[in-house]
């Protein structure tokens, strides 16, 4: 089995790449990152070596290296988690959005068209769905519910959704979709709420919480995200769409009280800053199908996740030391200067 997966060397691709090599031997890899800013080949360090792994700097979107790509490796699957995956960052600049996250999906479709594929994943998002309200608890997003998008980010990952659709059901493209909620756990790019709230305090620097904290996402451990792909690879049916969510909401101002706890640093370093614009409220996903189809269920508390997750920060400060350092300060600057 030869398996593409594109965006392996950003958070949640890089712990799948580490997760198919672990559970299954006889697998080829192939990581295919444009090396982004969030794209770290430090992450990848542990398989640079392995026989069964190879590394693509390559860009999804540019189709001739694309193309010949396919032509060399004739792969039997391709995962794509590439993606501009940063809502912020879509706001301030929706455009490397669509070019990344629709039109070098569109270029990896067409690549599996014409070259043949046994199976094409897409990695999405809940985001697609909008959002809930906080005032009824009782709502969850299933596979049906409507595509109903609120930033630039979660309007591109949509659009390559409804691709995906189309090359299934035009084209006959054995295709499947999950739909994940947010992911934590080792190597997430410290822009994301987490990982910023444990640098910063680890730093004593303030701790940026937008409007009042109040917030709901449905946080889910990433290795437990991994494995339901794993699952769906195996078993999964074509054309179908996969909800991956482990019923763990928490509000965003409790998660930086938590990490405050964990690290004994004082709550007096959490600041109240501007919106995001289009803040969605709360994000809920119901799991049932994936776990009464495949049988998946999530394997990691949040108490326990969150626990690791501080941990591996704590034990690699140089991998997110040399990202805080960079370019990463005038995006900081920038995004949380004038706040
Ligand atoms: P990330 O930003 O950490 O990593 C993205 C990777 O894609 C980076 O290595 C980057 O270099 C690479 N990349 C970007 N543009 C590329 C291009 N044009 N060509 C090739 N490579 C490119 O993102 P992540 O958090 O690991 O998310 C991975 C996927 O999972 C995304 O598709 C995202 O939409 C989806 N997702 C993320 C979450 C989450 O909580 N992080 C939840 C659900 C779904
Ligand atoms: O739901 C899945 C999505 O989760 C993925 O598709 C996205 O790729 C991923 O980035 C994530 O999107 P969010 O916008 O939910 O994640 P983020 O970590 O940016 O923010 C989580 C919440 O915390 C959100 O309500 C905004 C808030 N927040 C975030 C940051 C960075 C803050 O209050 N302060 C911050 O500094």
């Amino acid at each position: 089995m030869k398996m593409i997966v594109t965006g392996g060397a950003g958070f949640i691709g890089s712990n799948f790449i580490f997760h198919m090599l672990d559970k299954h031997p006889s697998y080829e890899l192939i990581c295919v990152d444009k090396l982004t800013y969030a794209g770290n080949l430090e992450t990848l360090a542990p398989v640079m070596d392995d026989p069964r792994f190879k590394f693509s700097k390559t860009d999804i979107a540019d189709r001739k290296a694309i193309y010949a790509l396919f032509e060399e490796e004739k792969p039997d699957v391709v995962v794509n988690f590439a993606a501009e995956s940063h809502v912020d960052r879509s706001i301030e600049n929706p455009s490397v959005f669509l070019e990344t996250n629709v039109m070098g999906t569109q270029v990896l479709l067409d690549a599996c068209r014409i070259f043949g594929i046994q199976r094409y994943h897409q990695v999405s998002t809940d985001e697609v769905y909008g959002d809930l309200p906080l005032d009824r608890p009782d709502l969850f997003f299933t596979e049906q519910t409507p595509i109903h998008t609120s930033s630039p980010y979660s309007a591109s990952k949509a659009s390559a959704d409804l691709l995906c659709n189309a090359y299934h059901r035009t084209y006959g493209m054995p295709i499947t979709i999950s739909r994940c909620s947010n992911n934590y756990g080792p190597y997430q790019f410290p822009e994301k709420l987490i990982p910023l709230m444990i640098a910063n305090a680890l730093a004593d620097k303030n701790l940026p919480v937008y409007g009042q904290g109040l917030n709901v996402r449905d946080w889910l451990y990433v290795e437990d995200h991994c494995s339901a792909i794993d699952l769906i690879l195996e078993k999964g049916k074509e054309g179908l769409v996969y909800n991956i969510g482990g019923h763990n909401e928490m509000r965003n101002i409790d998660i930086v009280r938590l990490i405050c706890d964990a690290l004994h640093k004082p709550e007096s370093l959490i600041t109240y800053v501007t919106d995001r614009k289009g803040h969605d409220m709360r994000y809920a996903i119901d799991p049932s199908f994936i776990h009464s189809e495949l049988g998946w269920l999530p394997e990691t508390k949040f108490a326990d996740g969150i626990k690791k997750t501080i941990q591996w920060y704590l034990d690699n400060t140089t991998w997110w030391g040399n990202i805080v350092n960079g370019e990463y300060q005038d995006y900081y600057e920038r995004m949380y200067g004038n706040r």
